[in-house]
């Protein structure tokens, strides 16, 4: 794997682009930040960027000067965004049109979803992407454990672990260091061309069983409970979010309560070379150590 020539990281501030990108720094990857606000760039040059690339995803001249002299890119979209496969679409373009080597998309688990609307969008960029003729990856992470975090002040303070879906429901939640670290190797190592990865958790957890085990890691109870989608929806407005992400959770959330979200951890393993970090280990590292 060529490695001097810069690797354009889009959603590079977000919560998987800041870990994803000090894990592909950390491997010796030249990282050039995509970032919509200047000021993020202090932060993601201390965690490993070497270049910015100022731009907004929504504007393809940002996107084609972003692009040029790049090696890969690694598209991780805004979580929802409405225009997700056009976007995806216009950066397929560019990278075809100024010859990048290699194109990964960061997509979802089972975006063949398509009564979800972002997994529905995911599968575009996938289709069209598959069909462009460049050489690629696909990653499909499951939902992740960290989705615990903002929620984890009120699991100690109430004793309630609360999602907007049925507590018997399962997911294959996966640790997002452990997708950092993996995706990593996907960009810096050889051997993942034209592979399509599902990467998910070690365990298939509900609500009532990650209760459980934070009733034996916290040495006190907790109890799993389905949030109201009322109150899901009225704490959605109140923390800011747009009208259509609300709507699209809200559909996210009625197929999760319905289904869960499994899928099989055997990918993830082979590429890290080591078990994925289980549900307990995640607690301890992320929550209970700090
Ligand atoms: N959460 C999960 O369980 C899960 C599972 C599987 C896949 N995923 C996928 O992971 C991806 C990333 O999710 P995340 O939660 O890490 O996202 P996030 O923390 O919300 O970060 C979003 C990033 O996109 C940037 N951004 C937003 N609008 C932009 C625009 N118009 N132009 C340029 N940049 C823009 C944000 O920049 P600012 O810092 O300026 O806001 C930020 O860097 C999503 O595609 C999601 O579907 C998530």
């Amino acid at each position: 794997m060529e490695l001097t020539k810069p690797i354009l990281i889009t959603g590079a501030s977000g919560k998987t682009g800041q870990r994803v990108l000090a894990a592909v720094a950390k491997k010796g990857g030249v990282v050039r930040a995509f970032v919509r606000r200047p000021e993020a760039s202090d932060l993601l040059k201390q965690i490993g960027a070497a270049e910015i690339a100022v731009g907004d995803l929504t504007d393809s001249d940002s996107l084609r000067r972003a692009m040029v002299g790049a090696g890969q890119v690694l598209h991780i979209c805004p979580p929802m965004h409405p225009l997700e496969d056009a976007i995806a679409q216009t950066m397929i373009d560019l990278a075809r049109a100024q010859s990048v080597e290699r194109f990964v998309l960061y997509s979802v688990l089972h975006p063949i979803l398509t009564d979800v609307p972002h997994h529905r969008r995911k599968l575009e960029a996938e289709r069209y992407l598959v069909d462009s003729d460049l050489n690629y990856t696909i990653l499909q992470p499951s939902r992740y454990m960290q989705h615990l975090v903002p929620i984890w002040k009120t699991v100690q303070s109430t004793g309630e672990h609360s999602m907007p879906f049925d507590v018997t429901a399962c997911f294959s939640v996966v640790d997002l260091s452990d997708l950092a670290e993996a995706t990593a190797r996907i960009m810096t190592e050889p051997g993942h061309e034209g592979a399509t990865y599902q990467l998910a958790g070690p365990q298939a957890l509900s609500q009532n069983d990650m209760a459980g085990i934070l009733t034996e890691v916290l040495g006190r109870p907790v109890r799993a409970v389905a949030k109201p989608l009322d109150d899901f929806r009225r704490d959605a407005v109140v923390a800011g979010f747009a009208a259509e992400r609300i709507e699209t959770m809200l559909l996210m959330n009625a197929h999760y309560d319905a289904h869960g979200l499994i899928g099989n951890c055997n990918v993830l393993r082979w590429i890290l070379g080591r078990e994925p970090t289980r549900f307990a280990e995640f607690v301890a590292r992320e929550l209970l150590a700090k």
